[in-house]
This record gives structure tokens, sequence and C-alpha cells, in this order.
């Protein structure tokens, strides 16, 4: 089918996926809020990550810390310094751009210049805002929030809301060594809220101003950093392929140009995903030497090294840090799950010739993994499907609808993909029996209402 972001946004938007924030006030620029499903497709994924990398394994620990954070962090970070991108203004409009992102659009090579070296090739384009008007000249534009901590006015400190997780892994190093008394290889894990001032966010949840991480410092000897970003390389494929379910023929490895690369780091390579906009990334994983506890450790003046068990040296572990976007691969997974197929039969009561929009999302990352349908509001019927959908919502996430026609319910489910629809009807006050019908085969099958549990939990078992 031909996937394009409006149907993702419609879609989102028409189920109660994500739609635009403040609304009722002409919404806030790029700002989206996640309604009823949207988080619980947000938990899932979260908990299926923290699942695989953070408790199932005996390597890793894992923080929550403050978003807010003394600000020489972020200077000593190099993010106050380093964290920023080339922002240009049509001085008719108003509208602020990326100067990198206008000059790429007009296939320029861009990685790594400096802002006059941008400003050249802008000047020997003669480049005009999109609108067609002059641009100011570029200015280096910091992605750091900024605030104020204080009551008054005059003693108001500024602070920023942070950019990245990374940085209370590696503050809070110290602590988690004495607490936790880890030894290499091990990681620290966090998975929270970050905050970019971007100059042009943008595609629905792609780009926003803030949105949910899930990441992890791994803390290794020098020597064995090239073996760790390999594995991990291998497990950040191998979990979004597998446990997500993203298909594998719209993911590629992209590896940064020396000149792309962060500040901190010496290899990285992104995740990339073949979105109907183009390959964007997806995941990044980079290798980050020991550039931020060594500095860290230089500003505080607190000793973050590590002692080697037989020679009782200090020594500064290296890091790789596996990063995953936790909104981003939300709509990844809306993208890459939406399908529309034509209904030919009755099954699963669509009309005949109609088409029907299906998420093939993976069952257990589903917002409902069931839901409890009773044919019509009869008391008796509405009776055995509430207490069907109790004893069901034990176990799983379950919806019960009694609004509307069968046929419109099946779609609705379809179109928020749960995987199984157990139907409860006039026949069942006789048989004790309810149908169930599966998602992506609309199959349907009668099974005892007492059985409804270990039938569910055996087709559930897979991921
Ligand atoms: N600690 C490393 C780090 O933060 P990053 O490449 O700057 O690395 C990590 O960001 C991930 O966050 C990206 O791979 C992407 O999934 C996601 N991401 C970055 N900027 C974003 C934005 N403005 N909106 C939504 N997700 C974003």
């Amino acid at each position: 089918v031909d996937v394009t972001l409006e149907k993702i946004v419609n879609l989102a938007k028409r189920r109660g996926f994500i739609f635009p924030g403040s609304e009722i006030y002409g919404g806030l620029a790029n700002s989206w809020d996640y309604g009823p499903l949207g988080v619980l497709l947000k938990n899932n994924l979260r908990d299926a990550w923290w699942k695989h990398f953070v408790t199932s394994r005996r390597d890793m620990v894992a923080i929550d810390a403050s978003i807010l954070m003394n600000p020489k962090v972020w200077e000593v970070s190099g993010h106050v310094a380093n964290f920023n991108d080339p922002l240009v203004e049509d001085k008719v409009t108003h509208q602020r751009y990326r100067l990198d992102q206008l000059l790429e659009e007009q296939g320029e090579t861009v990685t790594g210049l400096e802002l006059s070296e941008l400003q050249q090739k802008a000047d020997a384009l003669g480049l005009k805002s999109p609108a067609g008007n002059e641009l100011t000249e570029p200015k280096r534009f910091n992605l750091l929030f900024e605030t104020f901590l204080g009551a008054t006015e005059d003693n108001r400190a500024r602070v920023y809301l942070r950019g990245e997780l990374a940085q209370a892994m590696f503050v809070d190093f110290k602590r988690v060594m004495e607490t936790m008394r880890p030894a290499i290889p091990f990681g620290i894990a966090q998975a929270g809220r970050v905050f970019r001032n971007e100059i042009t966010p943008g595609n629905f949840t792609f780009r926003t101003l803030e949105f949910d991480l899930m990441e992890f410092e791994y803390f290794v000897a020098q020597t064995e950093w090239e073996q760790s970003f390999d594995y991990w390389l291998g497990e950040m494929q191998r979990w979004v392929t597998t446990e997500v379910g993203l298909a594998a023929d719209k993911l590629r490895v992209r590896e940064h140009t020396p000149e792309e690369l962060s500040h901190y780091s010496k290899r990285t390579v992104d995740i990339e995903y073949q979105t109907p906009f183009g390959w964007r990334e997806l995941f990044g994983l980079a290798y980050r030497t020991d550039f931020d506890l060594k500095n860290h450790a230089e500003a505080s003046g607190q000793d973050l090294r590590l002692t080697e068990a037989k020679s009782g040296e200090k020594f500064y572990p290296h890091v790789v840090e596996p990063t995953f976007g936790l909104t981003r691969l939300l709509l990844m997974v809306l993208l890459d799950a939406y399908d529309e197929e034509p209904v030919k039969s009755s099954g699963g009561n669509h009309g005949p010739g109609e088409t029907r929009t299906v998420l093939r999302l993976k069952p257990y990352l589903a917002p409902f993994q069931a839901a409890v349908l009773p044919l019509s509001r009869k008391e008796k019927l509405i009776k055995i499907a509430q207490g069907l959908a109790d004893d069901l919502s034990r176990h799983w996430q379950t919806d019960y609808d009694e609004t509307q026609s069968i046929g419109k319910r099946y779609r609705r489910q379809d179109e928020i993909g749960t995987p199984y629809c157990l139907t409860v009807d006039f026949d069942s006050l006789e048989d004790q029996c309810v149908t169930v019908r599966e998602r992506d085969s609309m199959t349907q099958e009668r099974i005892a209402l007492d059985r409804a549990v270990p039938y569910l939990h055996e087709k559930l078992s897979d991921r």
C-alpha cells in the first residue's frame, strides 16, 4: 500500500493515538499530545525496551535523573558551546530555517562546514528562502532550552532543560559505582523526556521540541570498544526487527562521516528507516570515548576513574552509547504497521468490495491485546461481555465496546491494531461460547467462554 504521512496523521488523530497539543487554544506549533491509545502504545514500546535491555540483563542498571541539572553539566559536556544549528531568517515572513538544510535541498554537501563556509555557499547560489525572500546572515542557535530558577527577578539563575539523557549517567557515575559495584563491562540506562529547541521541527512527531528517549551508556575497557560497538549494533538491529517488528528491508545502517560526528564522538552510526519522506535516522550508536567522564572529573575535581583489579591502576572506562528515540520509534511503528486491503467477503462483517485499514502491530505492542464486543445492548449479553472483559483485563489491556454496529466496531479494532476481538452474541446465552476474530486473517473461531483466558495466553505467548 501507499503509506503516506497524511494517512498516519489522520488515523492517529481520528483514533486517539496522537493529536495536536493545546488544541482548544489553537494549538502550540509542533506540540503533540499522546491520547488514550498513543500512551498505551508508547508505554508498551518502552516496557519492551526496558525488559530487553535493562531488567533481563545482568550487566545493566538504571537511573531516573532530574530534568534540570546544574548548568555546569552542560558547559562541561560541550553542549553550551557545540550543540547548535545554523539559523537564518526570512527577512519578510520572519520564518526561521536551518541554513544547512536549505543548502542540502539545493544539492550541496554541507556536513561539518563552519558558519562562514555555509554563508559563502549561500552567497554563491544567491540562496533565497523557500518563500523567495532575502535571508538574514546565519548565526549559531543553541538547541538547549533555557529556563530560570529562583523566586525573584534579581536572583534568578539560568538553567537548561536536559538536551540528552546521557549526562546524568556520567554525573551520577560515582554514586552508581559506590552503590552497585558493577564490574566493566556494564551499562547505565535511562528512559525519559528530553528537550531541544529545534529550528525546523516537523514531519509530524519525527522532529519535535520535546521527545522521549531511551538510552544507555555502556562502559568498557578502551581496547574493547570496537567489539562492543559491533555487538550493540547487532543487538539494536535484532531488537527493532524481531521484537518491535519493523520490516528489515526498510532499515539500513549509515556511518557518519568524520565531519558529521558530534563533538563527543569518534564513531557514530545511524540506524535509518525508509519513511515516506525519505531515509531518516531512527536510532543512533556512538563511541563517546572517555570524553565525558574525563571532562566531568576534571571540572568537578571528583575522581571518576575505575581501578584495574590486577594492577591496581586507575583508568577511565570508555563508552559505547546506543540511543533509541521512543517517540520517533512510535511514528515508524505506525508507518510500518499500516496496511489497507480490499475485503472481498463479508468475513469480519465488512461490506463487499470495501477496503479495510489494519495496523499490523506485534500483538503484545498493540494498545489492546483484546476487545470484547457484545452483539447487542441487551442486558443479558452485556452482563456476560463485561464479565469476560473484566477477566481478560487482569491479563491484558482489554477494550470493551458496545456502541455502533459490529462491522464498525471491527473496523475500529482493525485500525487500532487489536489482535483479537471476542464477540458475545445471542447463542452465547445458550452455549456459553464466544466468537474470536483474529485481526490479520479475519478468521473466526468459536470457543468456550471459560477457555478465553488460556486460549489468548497461548495465542499471545509468541512475540
Ligand atoms: N545521547 C545521544 C543522543 O541524544 P541524538 O542522535 O542527538 O543522540 C538520539 O538523539 C535519538 O533521539 C535519535 O536517534 C532520534 O531517535 C531521537 N531524536 C533526536 N532529535 C529528535 C527530535 N527533535 N524529535 C524526536 N526525536 C528526536
